[in-house]
């Protein structure tokens, strides 16, 4: 398996810094291929919580190459506070390349990220204001500057000249304040040259680093961000995110071909959650819902918003699943519905008095579908010690088999708990080095 890709099958926060991390024992290298640090994601190993935003989750064993691919949005400022963080903790970062052709997250794309949110006012995407959009839209326009330009900075500041003073119309006709800073070209030269000298050791053509590893047939690890729920052309548009972490965007985004690729690991909780707003059919405002929320811990790792909850549902489930080609699933967080007397998985949406199995096409067929759900009984059991499929109540054991035969995948990994050996392994092939 020289190939595989990490993908959410939801909106984001499905635990895929805990799939990653669980994989990345037996792979050389793991690769970030977009987002930026709009992503918040989690590990637990023994005591220690770490919560990485664009450092790739391989980065904690040490005989892993992190890559962050060409298809990411590099805040260089994050980055270096990431790194700052992790050596204090012991982590040694020194591996971690950072392709030369990412785009850069400058400070007037946060100020611009704001500024449309605002303007918004009652019909926020809800973003995480990290620039993304806005540094994705300057890529689009090819009026970017990537992370090799930090290596350059008399080159950025003749780019800069040519950008910012469109910024600062585009920002004070938003009506931004307090943006003048971000659009200071003498102080946004001074950073790059400064975040050029701290990161010049990592900059690297990822894309040789990664074809070079597929050649001497090591296994490669795509690490997604996000969910295929918020990808720019197949989510919920407009409320999505800028890039694609369907698991194409690993071909465009990581460095690897299609034809490369020969696994594609869906990542989905037991229940479904959602930061920022849009359409959530299975959204549940009830005490059932806030007793998910707590019990599971439902805070966004980034930006610290509360995450909506609801049931899970398989209609866009299925429909992420046929979209990624995904191979298997890792379900997580299935102890979170412990003790909750009656689960409800949505299996089809009602749309005008129709039965409707597929995701809709118009996100106005969207905005009417009322959920139609199959109940199944719960379990009282605490399962989080549990290591084995046959030593889950029955209930929960159907509860997943339900969800299989709805998703269309077979279920490899389930997790009942956020650390790192709190998994049950139901594959076919050993998932790591002594297995078993
Ligand atoms: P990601 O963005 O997909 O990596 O997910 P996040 O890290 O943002 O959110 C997932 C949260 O659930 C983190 O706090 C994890 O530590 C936690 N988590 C992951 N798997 C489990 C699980 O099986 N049970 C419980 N209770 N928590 C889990
Ligand atoms: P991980 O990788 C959950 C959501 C935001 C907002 C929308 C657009 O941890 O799963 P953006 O800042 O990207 O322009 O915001 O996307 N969003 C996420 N939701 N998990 C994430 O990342 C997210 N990254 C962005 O809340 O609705
Ligand atoms: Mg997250």
């Amino acid at each position: 398996m020289p190939a595989s890709v990490i993908v959410g099958l939801q909106w984001g926060d499905e635990g895929k810094g805990k799939t990653t991390d669980f994989l990345a024992e037996q792979v050389s290298t793991v690769v970030r291929y977009q987002g930026g640090d709009n992503a918040g994601h989690t590990i637990v190993i023994g005591d220690d919580t770490f919560k990485l935003h664009l450092v790739p989750s391989g980065v904690l064993y040490g005989h892993i190459t992190p890559i962050i691919g060409p298809g990411v949005v590099v805040n260089p400022a994050t980055l270096i506070r990431e790194f700052d963080g992790l050596i204090s903790r012991g982590i040694d970062v020194s591996r971690v390349r950072v392709s030369h052709a990412a785009h850069l997250i400058l400070p007037h794309h946060i100020a611009l990220d704001k500024a449309r949110e605002s303007a918004l006012a009652g019909d926020k995407v809800g973003t995480t204001q990290r620039g993304i959009g806005p540094a994705y839209e300057d890529r689009a326009a090819r009026l970017g500057l990537r992370v090799e330009d930090l290596l350059d900075p008399a080159s950025a500041a003749a780019r800069l000249a040519r950008v910012l003073p469109e910024k600062r119309a585009l920002l004070a006709a938003l009506g931004a304040t307090d943006y003048a800073e971000a659009v200071d070209a003498d102080a946004v030269v001074a950073m790059i040259a400064t975040w050029g000298e701290r990161l010049r050791p990592h900059i690297a053509d990822t894309n040789d680093l990664v074809q070079r590893a597929y050649a001497r047939k090591e296994h490669l690890l795509f690490e997604g961000a996000q969910g295929a729920m918020l990808d720019l052309d197949h989510g919920s548009y407009p409320f999505v995110t800028s890039s694609h972490p369907i698991a194409g965007g690993a071909a465009t985004g990581g460095g690897i071909a299609p034809l490369q690729i020969d696994e594609v690991m869906g990542v989905m909780k037991a229940y479904a959650t959602r930061v920022g707003s849009g359409p959530f059919v299975t959204e549940l405002t009830d005490a059932i819902g806030e007793r998910i929320a707590v019990t599971g811990h439902e805070v966004g790792t980034t930006t610290g918003r509360r995450r909506r909850v609801g049931w899970n549902d398989a209609v866009p489930l299925r429909y992420a699943v046929e979209l990624n080609g995904v191979s298997s699933i890792m379900l997580n967080k299935l102890d979170v519905l412990s003790g909750i007397p009656e689960i409800r998985l949505c299996v089809a949406y009602e749309i005008d008095g129709r039965r409707v199995d597929r995701w809709p096409a118009s996100s106005a067929d969207l905005a009417r579908a009322t959920a139609i759900y199959e109940t199944f009984p719960g379990w009282e059991e605490e399962i989080t010690n549990v290591r084995a499929m046959a030593d889950l109540p029955v209930n929960a054991r159907r509860y997943v088999t339900a969800l299989e035969e709805v998703a269309g995948a077979p279920i490899v990994l389930l997790s009942v708990g956020p650390e790192r050996t709190q998994t049950i392994e139901r594959a076919w092939r050993p998932l790591r080095h002594g297995a078993r």
